[in-house]
């Protein structure tokens, strides 16, 4: 069976473009695969977090995998600090990664850019973020489009390493959905859905009220011609909101212009908010079942556990790739 692993940041209540564009099509995937879905806790402090907030975070990030339907049966769900291979092999890795290929992170340059202070952390985060994916024998890297360059610098160490040292790693594929794969801002739809987006009406977070839902959708910028069509240059919010819906109800772009050929805006808003409230709903009922349960504890123990197992036996292929530490003589 094929190796699955994927990461999602503990910043902040996630969005409906998480959910449609990374989310969903994780709690899909372990019926098929062999998945780890980590928490990274360690990716998310390359920038200031409030402790206590990050702490929630993290708590409140776990709960919505499972309430989003992960099965921990199939998938292992665990939190990156939790296993310090990570951090081992991030460090083993940042010494082959250039800082050349670093700087030309665009996420990187993003972040940086117009920043007092930026962390050096931030700069090597896509040198962590390959350890993740390396320790476990990875096959395919479900991701958004934006993280397509670090799977690229990924592929690029795990050979290089290889080449230098010995031929411990599996080379990675990255795998982007194809609708739902950008789900844009609700109030300027050429910018991408941010949970960090300063204007609140821009995004639907997962947890949101259905009122609030439906306010957010109803606000949505579109444009003045009233007609429900998908051209996402001339159209970008009323494309945005047809992606949105299509992603939600499994229901075709074409067939929902057909639809709401002659209704006008506001019915295909509606519908577009009654569509996103079925699906966050049931997830939100969950989600307050499980946020303070010592069955959400239990999960995350083993799942540390389990990642642990795998990861620390490629952390011990790596070291003596490398030549770290000792050759460890057998007892007796
Ligand atoms: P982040 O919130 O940036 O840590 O992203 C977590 C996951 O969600 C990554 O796989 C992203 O590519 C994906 N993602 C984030 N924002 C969006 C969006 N607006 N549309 C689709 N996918 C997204
Ligand atoms: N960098 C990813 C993001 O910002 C999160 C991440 C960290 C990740 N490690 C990963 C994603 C490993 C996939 C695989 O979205």
């Amino acid at each position: 069976m094929k190796t699955i692993f994927s990461g999602i940041q503990p910043s902040g209540t996630l969005t409906i473009g998480n959910y449609l564009g990374a989310m969903q099509q994780f709690v899909k995937l372990q019926e098929d695969y062999q998945c780890y879905y980590c928490i990274v806790d360690e990716h998310a402090i390359t920038v200031p977090q409030d402790r206590l907030e990050l702490r929630n975070n993290i708590r409140s990030l776990a709960a919505l995998y499972l309430a989003s339907g992960l099965d921990t049966e199939k998938a292992t769900l665990f939190i990156q600090s939790e296993v310090p291979a990570h951090t081992q092999l991030g460090w083993m890795l940042q010494s082959i990664s250039y800082i050349g290929e670093l700087e030309r992170m665009t996420q990187f340059k993003d972040k940086a850019t117009g920043k007092e202070a930026v962390s050096s952390a931030l700069l090597t985060y896509p040198s962590l973020m390959a350890a993740d994916i390396l320790l476990y024998n990875t096959n395919i890297v479900p991701v958004g489009e934006d993280q397509k360059q670090h799977l690229e610098l990924t592929r690029n160490l795990a050979q290089r390493f290889n080449h230098k040292f010995n031929d411990i790693f599996t080379i990675p594929e990255i795998s982007i959905p194809e609708v739902g794969a950008r789900i844009m801002s609700l109030q300027d739809p050429t910018k991408k859905m941010s949970k960090s987006d300063a204007n609140e009406k821009g995004f639907i977070s997962m947890l949101d009220e259905p009122k609030r839902i439906e306010k957010k959708i109803k606000s949505a910028v579109t444009d003045s011609d009233g007609i429900v069509t998908f051209d996402k240059e001339n159209k970008p919010g009323v494309s945005n909101l047809l992606t949105i819906h299509s992603s939600c109800t499994g229901e075709s772009i074409e067939s929902l212009e057909s639809k709401y050929k002659d209704t006008g805006y506001g019915v295909f808003k509606q519908d577009t908010a009654d569509a996103v409230i079925n699906v966050l709903k049931p997830i939100q009922d969950r989600y307050y079942a499980l946020i303070n349960s010592e069955k959400l504890d239990e999960i995350l123990d083993q799942g540390a556990d389990k990642a642990a197992f795998t990861a620390d036996k490629t952390v011990a292929k790596a070291k003596k790739a490398m030549g770290l530490g000792r050759v460890k003589k057998k007892k007796g």
